[in-house]
């Protein structure tokens, strides 16, 4: 079936895509068990729910040849130590890519192969990042802002979210004293994730 060209809206400061067709939120609940330091998890779940992050999207058809889009907006904060993240995945389709293009605030791109390769890249507004086919990827907020960044990735490469869920990448984005550096990730087990 032949779909008609069409225009979206950017708005580069606030991250809105429209007009989009869905908007996803992630809060703390959604993502029980991924932030390393659960009793921090715990006693913020005792005061609230705080949004972690929140994606909108162009439904798109899920086929080859095509491509998704979608916005995310990760907002600043730590669960314990760790700063807020995406929930991060592999693609259905391994063997398939993604760009990410940082527009506000900062952050970092961890990535991670099945074979536990771990690589990570700094995002900053204009940074465009290139995740080639097989390597997990998970955003981190490292800033004091909304990170904002614009993701295009192909219809039909699907997510898993796999063991991700349970024991994250080998390495996770934490904030002591002030510095924010790479810690290794207890949880993480190698051949456990993918
Ligand atoms: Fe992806």
């Amino acid at each position: 079936m032949l779909m008609n060209p069409f225009l979206m809206n950017i708005d580069f400061k606030s991250g809105d895509l429209k007009p989009n067709d869905r908007t996803n939120i992630r809060k703390l609940s959604n993502m029980k068990g991924m932030f390393l330091d659960t009793e921090s998890e715990r006693r913020i779940l005792e005061s609230g729910d705080p949004l972690i992050y929140s994606f909108s999207e162009k439904v798109l058809p899920e086929e080859p040849g095509h491509l998704q889009i979608a916005m995310t907006s990760i907002n600043p904060g730590k669960v314990g130590q760790e700063y807020y993240m995406t929930k991060g995945h592999y693609h259905k389709l391994a063997h398939t890519s993604e760009v990410y293009l940082g527009l506000e605030g900062r952050g970092c791109l961890l990535m991670q192969t099945g074979d536990g390769i771990f690589a990570s890249l700094d995002i900053r507004p204009g940074v465009l990042a290139y995740i080639p086919p097989f390597w997990g990827h998970r955003m981190v907020n490292t800033g004091n802002t909304p990170f904002i960044f614009f993701a295009v990735y192909p219809g039909d490469a699907g997510h898993n979210y796999g063991d991700i869920e349970k024991t994250g990448f080998a390495k996770i984005l934490v904030e002591r004293n002030g510095e924010t550096f790479l810690a290794n990730n207890p949880r993480w087990k190698k051949g456990s994730s993918f």
